[in-house]
């Protein structure tokens, strides 16, 4: 396990903690991402900066985290998953560049820093959350694949593009927006919640799944379901520490949904019960996680970090 760490801290895996493993991942990725940014040509210099600022300063790279890790667990090969890693981290960046701008959200700061609309423009901030875009999907789709892993390859595509478009991440950006001071059901949140966050954080696994050759299909099945529910997990902790994180500790501003009237689980459900709530999706998460013939040990950390972090 956890072979795709850092190669000069391999003979320490086994007394790795979560959050070292974590921080080692940061680390693999980062690496890779600044390589590929560094590569680019200089066509527009502040559009290039503009990338850098919103994709390697800061975040916690929990979906590249989460493809290493289902990855590993299958027993991929770590070289065929830092493309897919490094992919999705881009189309992440992108989405929460244009979650920040003055249209959407309207936040100032992210990750310690100011956001990108803020230090090169809007039009600029446009720019980069859609050459991020492609950016992840050039790096996925022209990383040399071993011909068995070709198909997955294409499946890897097909899985991004869709979690990322209209029936995941943007369809959920959209209903976001639409749901703001509106009195949402349940269901409605839900609904959102699935689709903004949780449907790129379903695609990272599924992606980890897809870099070893033919994955068992019922072993993908517990796997999607168990990110599933951990992606819904994500956003009611993220809609939390938006109520009970300080900003200097969040790295955003707290009490932005508040002041953009967002429906969200503490609004709809009360803190408590909002608690409750990630705490049982949580349980379903290990419950999957308990059918599969692997050691999970590591994605079951991965469970209860999502809704034990602050930040
Ligand atoms: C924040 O995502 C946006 C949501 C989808 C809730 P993360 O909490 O993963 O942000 P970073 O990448 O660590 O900054
Ligand atoms: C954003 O949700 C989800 C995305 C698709 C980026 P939020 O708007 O709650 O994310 P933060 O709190 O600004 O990071
Ligand atoms: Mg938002
Ligand atoms: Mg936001
Ligand atoms: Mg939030």
């Amino acid at each position: 396990m956890a072979f795709w760490l850092l190669p000069d801290r391999l003979d320490m895996v086994d007394a790795m903690n979560f959050e070292e493993q974590l921080r080692n991942c940061r680390q693999r990725v980062d690496d890779f991402l600044r390589r590929q940014v560094d590569s680019l040509p200089e066509v527009s210099v502040p559009l290039r900066d503009a990338m850098r600022h919103g994709l390697l300063i800061g975040g916690k790279r929990i979906r590249p985290f989460l493809v290493y890790s289902v990855g590993s667990m299958l027993g991929a090969d770590p070289g065929i998953m830092d493309a897919p890693a490094a992919a999705i981290e881009c189309i992440h960046a992108y989405s929460l560049i244009h979650d920040d701008l003055p249209c959407m959200d309207d936040d100032d700061l992210r990750r310690g820093k100011p956001t990108v609309h803020k230090l090169y423009g809007e039009a600029q901030g446009m720019l980069a959350g859609d050459a991020l875009q492609t950016l992840g999907f050039e790096i996925l789709s022209g990383h040399e694949m071993p011909p068995e892993l070709r198909d997955g390859q294409l499946a890897m595509l097909r899985e991004l593009s869709r979690a990322t478009g209209y029936l995941g991440m943007c369809g959920g950006q959209s209903l976001d927006l639409l749901g703001e001071n509106a009195r949402l059901t349940l269901e409605q949140l839900e609904q959102i919640h699935r689709h903004k966050t949780g449907a790129l954080i379903e695609a990272a696994a599924v992606l980890g799944t897809l870099c070893v050759p033919s994955p068992d299909p019922a072993h993908t099945d517990l796997i999607r379901r168990f990110a599933r529910v951990v992606g819904l997990a994500f956003q009611v902790h993220d809609d939390i520490l938006d109520v009970v994180g300080d900003t200097a500790t969040l790295g955003k501003p707290s009490g932005s949904d508040e002041d953009n009237a967002k429906s969200t689980y503490p609004a709809l459900l009360g803190l408590d019960r909002a608690r409750e709530y990630e705490q049982k999706l949580t349980s379903e998460a290990l419950e999957c996680l308990g059918q599969l013939p692997y050691d999970t040990g590591v994605l079951q950390d991965f469970a209860r970090f999502i809704i034990s972090r602050n930040s």
